[in-house]
């Protein structure tokens, strides 16, 4: 069984936002399977690097979305995006000095997060942009 696995209840009725969460779930099961797997730790910073790029990429689009059609959620939004940036990158760093490993905490931790704010705060706008005719 998968780490993250996608479900119906994620669905928001937004084709690239939708896509974009599946693919994050994805890397994120790359990085367990990374872990469990005993993988080196270039082939770990690697899968790490492209969940948290990925991951900023994802951000950027959904923001993007709150800007064109003027989001009233938006700046609350913002901010969970960036306090998880922040929180990655700062994995990211700890990681690449030596002193931060890839436990199953930190990948617990992902999980969560990603299904708290897919569930929660990313709900919200799907209806407000599928009545601005976005699907
Ligand atoms: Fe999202
Ligand atoms: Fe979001």
């Amino acid at each position: 069984m998968a780490f993250i696995e996608w479900e119906e209840k994620y669905n928001l009725n937004i084709k690239e936002v939708d896509d974009q969460h599946q693919h994050l779930m994805d890397l994120l099961n790359k990085l367990y399977d990374s872990v469990v797997s005993g993988a080196e730790r270039t082939v770990l910073g690697e899968t790490l690097d492209d969940l948290i790029q990925y991951t900023v990429e994802h951000f950027q689009t959904e923001e993007d979305l709150f800007e064109t059609f003027q989001y009233p959620h938006a700046e609350s939004h913002r901010k969970e995006h960036n306090d998880l940036t922040r929180a990655v990158i700062e994995l990211q760093e700890q990681f690449k000095e030596g002193s931060a490993t890839i436990s199953f905490e930190v990948l617990d931790f992902l999980r969560n997060w990603l299904i708290d704010h897919t569930l929660g705060s990313d709900q919200k706008f799907g209806p407000y942009f599928n009545q601005k005719g976005i699907f």
